[in-house]
This record gives structure tokens, sequence and C-alpha cells, in this order.
């Protein structure tokens, strides 16, 4: 008898290894010295019907690089014969992108699953949990004991993996957790359900190697690994010839793009080669202050389809918090490449990200945040209340600060943001400016798009203008967006 719960003990234990691959931060931590390997994705014709007659729904959370995650993943879903559905209710396959840059986008995701949860109960759903919070090694220990019955795990290093793990789960109905630690290769080729016809996400670069000290990104996203130039201009051209009119290169700190490469190119040799291939509207996210040259200052200038406008996260603009963060600037020195970006490219919008309430942070350096914020008179920021992420050094220094004392900063500082925000959207009002028109606004009758500086503008105007992009004369102002006509 004792033998025998054993070997069944052992039996579930190797077949538990066999579906479980589980992240380690420490791990993750690593950067390996190890050449990246490309290598172009291959459908697999044998997962081609795994998904017929059945019907997918997908949540995402967090930035761009989800976003465009969950392109890729509906693409290979959609390979497997899945289709979509925007009806939760109606899904046999539900699957949450993840994002573990803060404790809400956590709460958010546990608080969605107890949706999945209860229509589990009334007939059976596949789900699955992937992105960063499924490179997060405590999330993962909490689905292993807590959601047992959430189906598939996988992380941000095997997106392409997704067929064999979806058909391991439905032939042994085992939690299958399918996470690699270490970044795996650059993976080319990748299908792509695109969420725009007019414009479209390009991953430039994988991975962040700055480690800012309250970040989670370089343990959840691995290594930077930079796409060769050529096969982001292949793709770009490919675009172009598709009919789309805007790209944004993403990389979680564009300006480091090609550091990580034998090849001596650099994100402004990118950016020339994206601009020659003639789309007409160039985008790039995010920059990191650090690594911004004045040779990519000059080539935004030099090309009118590089469009004015940059996000340009500040933190602190305390410098004993900026040192703290690993951020690698001085107020001074940022405020010398904000003041050259706006006297270099004109008419150029910039925007930041700011985090309150870091650990040890005190009124004289929140002024300091203030300060930069009256001198750069952002057109809009993000702003955030420090959350300490497990794994990262700003997690074990003292968090000081009572939350009220937080929210009230974050209250003080989002009152200035939006008096900027204000101030710079009523410079619009009664100029002509070019907008692409991408769809119908939320807003009765009306369309919507952005300009070439990013400003949302809501147009009344005939849905024949929609993929166009047109001049638009701005009637009104509010603090977040635009109204217009043609
Ligand atoms: N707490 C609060 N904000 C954070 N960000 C990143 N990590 C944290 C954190 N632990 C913010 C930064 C970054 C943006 C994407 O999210 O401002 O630029
Ligand atoms: Fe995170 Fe950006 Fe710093 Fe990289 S550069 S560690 S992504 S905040």
């Amino acid at each position: 008898m004792y033998i025998l719960a054993f070997l069944c003990v052992l039996w579930y234990y190797l077949l538990g290894c066999d579906f479980m691959q589980t992240p380690s931060l420490i791990e993750a931590k690593k950067r390996t010295k190890n050449k990246v390997n490309i290598r172009t994705y291959l459908k697999d014709d044998k997962y081609a019907h795994i998904g017929l007659g059945k019907k997918y729904y997908i949540k995402t959370y967090g930035c761009q690089m989800n976003v465009h995650d969950s392109e890729n993943i509906k693409a290979l879903l959609e390979e497997m014969s899945f289709l979509e559905t925007d009806v939760f209710e109606d899904a046999d396959l539900i699957l949450l992108n993840t994002c573990a840059i803060r404790e809400n986008a956590h709460n958010k995701v546990f608080g969605f699953l107890g949706r999945v949860k209860h229509l589990k109960s009334s007939k059976p759903v596949i789900c699955g949990i992937c992105g960063c919070m499924a490179q997060e090694e405590s999330v993962v220990s909490e689905i292993k004991d807590k959601y047992k019955w959430v189906d598939i795990v996988f992380g941000t290093h095997n997106i392409d993996k997704l067929p064999e793990i979806l058909s391991d789960s439905l032939e042994n109905s085992m939690q299958n957790i399918s996470v690699l630690s270490i970044e795996g290769d650059i993976v080319e080729d990748m299908p792509v359900k695109r969420d725009s016809k007019y414009k479209a996400w390009v991953n430039i670069m994988y991975g962040c190697d700055k480690f800012c000290t309250y970040c989670i990104v370089p343990y959840t996203r691995g290594k930077q690994r930079s796409r060769k130039l050529e096969d982001i201009v292949k793709e770009v051209e490919s675009l172009v010839k598709d009919g789309y009119l805007e790209v944004t290169l993403l990389g979680q700190n564009v300006n480091a793009y090609g550091k990580d490469l034998d090849d001596d190119y650099t994100m402004s040799d990118l950016l020339e080669s994206v601009a020659k291939t003639g789309i007409k509207r160039v985008r790039f996210v995010t920059s990191h202050p650090w690594d911004f040259d004045d040779k990519m200052i000059d080539i935004i200038a030099k090309y009118d389809n590089i469009m004015p406008y940059i996000h340009l996260p500040l933190q602190s603009g305390s410098n004993r918090i900026l040192k703290l963060m690993g951020r690698r600037y001085t107020k001074e020195e940022y405020l010398n490449l904000f003041n050259k970006l706006k006297n270099k490219i004109p008419n150029c919008s910039i925007t930041t990200d700011i985090i309150v309430g870091f650990p040890t942070e005190t009124d004289s350096d929140f002024n300091e945040t203030l300060d930069v914020v009256n001198k750069c008179q952002y057109d809009s920021a993000f702003t955030f209340i420090f959350s300490p992420r497990i794994g990262t050094p700003a997690a074990k220094m003292e968090d000081d600060i009572t939350l009220e004392e937080k929210e009230h900063r974050l209250y003080k500082l989002n009152e200035l943001v939006n008096e900027y925000a204000n101030m710079n959207n009523q410079k619009y009002l009664g100029k002509v400016v070019p907008v692409l028109i991408e769809g119908t606004s939320d807003k009765e009758g009306m369309l919507m798009g952005y300009t070439d500086t990013m400003k949302l503008v809501n147009v009344r105007a005939d849905k024949k203008y929609i993929g166009k992009i047109v001049d638009v004369r701005i009637t009104g102002v509010k603090t977040w967006s635009l109204d217009g006509e043609i």
C-alpha cells in the first residue's frame, strides 16, 4: 500500500516536471555572453486544427510591447483555427497577457481570474496566463498553489511555442507551466494579426540591461537583444507595400538599439534607414535620456517623416533620488538634453514618466521634480506612485513615506501636469495640423486620429477619411484632446 502511494507520488511528480518550467528571478538577472540566436518561425501543420470550432478571448494589460505580443498570439491562435471573440462568455480559450510593472497591474489580473473561474464552472474553458507576470517566481508559485485550475502559463520568451504548450495541455489535463528564465532566441517572421490597418508596431529590440533599481522589466523581459537592421527595414518595407502609413519602433530603451550587436549601427542609423523606406510616419518608444545622442537628434530633425514627438521619462527631478534609482543622469543633464531637443526639432512635443514616493524621497526632493516639470512644461506625463517589485533593489530600500503623503504628492504633481497639458493644447486653437484619421471616435458622429505631435483629435468628418492623413483645423481644446474639422 505504502509502495503504491509512493509510486503514485513519484508518477505525479515526474509527470508534473514534464509540464513545469518555472521562472527564477536570480537566473533571469544573469546576462549571458552567449550570442543571441536568430531563427525563423515555421508553422507546424500538426497544430493547424486544434482550435477548429473554438473561440478565443484575449485580454491585454500594460505597454505597447504587450499589445504587440498579443497581435502575435492572436495570429498563432488563428493558425490553429481558433476564431477571435470579444464576448468573454462565448470563449473556449481565455488568455490574459499580463503586466508586472506595478502592484495594481497584479491586482487587476487576479481580480479578472475570478470571472474566468466563474465561467469555467458553467462550461469547459481553457485559461492561460502569459506576459510579464508569468515571468515572476512569486506569481507562478501563487498560481501553482491557489489557482490550480489555470491550465497554461507561458512567459515572454517562448510565445512562439504556444501551439505546443496548448496542445500538451489539451492532451494531458494537467496545469502546464512553461516559463523560461533566460531569454531564448530572436524569432523572425512570427505571424501577426495587427489591430490596425494604418499603423503598426515594429519591435526593434527586446529586453533591457539598464536595471533601474525600481524596475522589474530587465528580469521579466531579459537581456537586451537588438534585431538586425535589415530585418527591421524589411518588415517596414512590407508594411509600406501593404498600405500602412505609420510605424512605431518598439523597445524598452530604443536609444540603446544596436549596442549589443557586433555590427556598427546605432539607433540613428536605424531611424534614417526606416525613414528612407518612405513610410509616412515614424515614431519610437521609449527613450532613455542616458543613451540619447546628438546624432539621433539631428536625424529626427532632418527627416519630415520622423514625427516630432518624444517620450522622455524623467522619473525624478532630484539628483539624490535619480542616483538611488540608478538612472545614470542628473537633473541638469536631463534639462540640457530636453532643451537641445526643443531647439533642434521644431514644434517637438515631449511627454514623460514620473515616479513619486520613491524610498526616502523628501519634500525637497519632490520639489526638485516639480521644478523640472515647471521648466519642461511637458505636453503630458504619466505619473505613478512607487510600487515595490519583489527582487528589485528598490524593494529592499526602507519605504519610509506614508501612503497619504505619496497620494498627496501625486495629486500635486498631476495638477501641475494638467495645467501644462492644457496650456500646450491651447496653442493649437485655430491652427491647421496633419492628422492620421484612424477610425470612429467614442464621441457620437465623430472620427478620431493623432497629430504628428501625438495629440488626440476628435474630428467631425465623413468616414471616407479613415486611413488618410488629412489637414484638420483645430476648433476646440481640452486638457487631453482636441476637436477639429477638415
Ligand atoms: N513603481 C512605480 N512606477 C514604475 N515604473 C516602472 N517601475 C515602477 C515601479 N516599480 C514606471 C516608470 C516607467 C513606466 C513605464 O512605469 O515611470 O517609465
Ligand atoms: Fe525599466 Fe526602462 Fe529602466 Fe529598462 S530603462 S530598467 S525598462 S525603467
